[in-house]
């Protein structure tokens, strides 16, 4: 497993570029399986979760190739395989979104549930719901879902849940109900823009859906689908992740290929704490000026600030001045970040689904482990801006959902040294000394503890090796 040493305090400047969407890329592969014919997307990000999806679609039947050019080809050859197996699936949870795409072109698919997850509970009751809605026999045996149906009818479906909308859930039935006889509405589609992706994507192969981005969707099924080549949209939640490093770190960066029409309400709540946001066509220049400012801020379905850059966020407000509330309305249980900020010195309490955070003056570099995509991404941000040195464990995570970001971020600047997490690779300013006077060092965990603590208990730094 790798890890990252953080080399903290350098502010960013340069010039970089966001890449495709990986939550659009997704949907759209697994949607490739409805298609007669080749299809061929640009802009799909290197990414362990790509691959991974490669890996199923291959399974199932499909040839995915990456040209030298870096698209990405998918074509059906063997329309037979209809299993999604566990081993795939749990890897990455939008593997789900080949049962839509498989149902309505085989008759039949057997997907394996995904399972748990470190961001809360995710059901996919609402998946279900929308197929059996368009006729689907639907059941659930031994982990897999198993649906079937002759051809799937038109129907009219609500698509809204408890947290709101479903992402991947309304991706699935849309997807599905282009291949329906007859028409399909639903009811609370999800507005994010990796589903009008997707949507736009569907429309090129010949389906006829209208009311993209709005959350009533219009399906006209369609005998047939046919392969198309299709652009895949730049990554909000990367961009946004970029805007937070240069912010955190007090650095100047343009970043390229933005779709500053997605970002509304992230931009909206940066200017708000402020972070200077110049917009040029598709281009950005992010600075700061002055200690930052704490605000309110909730995620929401789109277009609220999106769940997906809660963590980030929230590591920018532990730097800001003032006390800040963050709250999670789509995932309620997605603090995991939180432990890990207050390991860097940030000073965070969580009641519910919100976390309040008391801006501090600064972080400090420490030894942490990232639990899920985003919060990795937290973690790194908080690094950035940290004091001294910080590695981040598990940063497997990372490599699912981000394209090449220590890079993009070291040629910004920023001092990332990717490491294989092995013991004599710790580096020695992490290692630590406990002194006579400590009044307990019976804590496992006192090595990783900030330098309050570590004051109170008599632990001293060792730097040597
Ligand atoms: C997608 C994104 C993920 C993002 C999330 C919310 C992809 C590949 N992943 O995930 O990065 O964080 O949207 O923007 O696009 N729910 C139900 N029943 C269901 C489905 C969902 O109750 O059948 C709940 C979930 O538990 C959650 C909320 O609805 O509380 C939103 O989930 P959903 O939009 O489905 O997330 P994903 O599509 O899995």
């Amino acid at each position: 497993m790798d890890m990252f040493v953080i080399q903290g305090g350098y502010p960013l400047s340069g010039r970089t570029t966001v890449s495709g969407a990986k939550n659009a890329a997704l949907p759209i592969m697994a949607a490739s399986l409805l298609a007669d014919g080749m299809t061929t997307l640009h802009g799909v990000p290197d990414l362990v979760d790509v691959d991974t999806l490669a890996h199923l679609l291959r399974a199932l039947g499909s040839q995915v190739e990456r040209t030298e050019s870096g698209d990405l080809t998918l074509e059906v050859l063997n329309t037979r395989p209809n299993l999604a197996d566990y081993e795939l699936v749990r890897r990455m949870r939008a593997s789900v979104c080949v049962l839509g795409p498989l149902l309505a072109r085989r008759g039949a698919a057997c997907v394996s549930l995904p399972g748990g997850c470190n961001i809360g509970d995710r059901p996919i009751d609402l998946h279900l719901k929308g197929l059996k809605a368009l006729g689907a026999s639907i059941r659930v045996e031994r982990g897999y879902v198993i649906a079937e149906a002759q051809r799937l009818r038109g129907a009219n479906i609500y698509l809204g849940g408890p947290f709101g909308s479903t992402v991947t859930g309304t991706a699935n039935v849309m997807a599905a109900a282009t291949l329906a006889e007859g028409r399909t509405t639903i009811e609370a589609a999800a507005c994010e823009p990796e589903v009008v992706d997707l949507g736009h994507y569907l429309n090129a192969m010949g389906a006829r859906i209208t009311g993209l981005g709005t959350p009533f969707l219009q399906i006209d099924g369609v005998e047939r689908l046919h392969g198309v080549p299709h652009t895949i949209i730049p990554d909000r939640i990367e961009a946004a992740t970029l805007m937070i490093a240069a912010a955190m770190t007090h650095g100047e960066v343009r970043i390229d290929n933005v779709r500053v029409d997605h970002m509304t309400a992230i931009i909206e709540k940066l200017r708000e704490i402020g972070v200077t946001i110049d917009v040029n066509g598709t281009s950005v220049r992010v600075t700061t000026s002055g200690r930052l400012r704490s605000i309110d801020c909730i995620a929401l379905p789109y277009p609220g600030v999106p769940t997906d850059v809660q963590a980030q966020l929230m590591a920018l407000l532990t730097c800001a001045s003032g006390i800040s509330i963050v709250t999670d309305k789509v995932f309620p249980d997605r603090f995991m970040h939180l432990p890990e900020l207050v390991r860097l010195g940030a000073r965070i309490r969580r009641e519910g689904n919100c976390a309040i955070v008391s801006g501090v003056g600064e972080l400090s570099g420490a030894s942490v482990m990232a639990s899920d995509l985003r919060a990795s991404a937290a973690l790194v941000l908080a690094g950035l801006a940290a004091t001294g040195e910080s590695v981040i464990r598990r940063i497997y995570h990372l490599d699912r959902g981000y394209d090449q970001l220590e890079i993009k971020l070291n040629q910004l600047g920023a001092q990332i040294h990717r490491m294989v997490d092995e013991p004599q690779n710790m580096p020695a300013s992490l290692t630590l000394s406990v002194s006579d006077k400590a009044e307990d060092t019976s804590d496992p965990t006192h090595e990783l503890r900030g330098p309050t603590w570590l004051k109170r208990m008599g632990i001293t730094p060792r730097t040597e090796a």
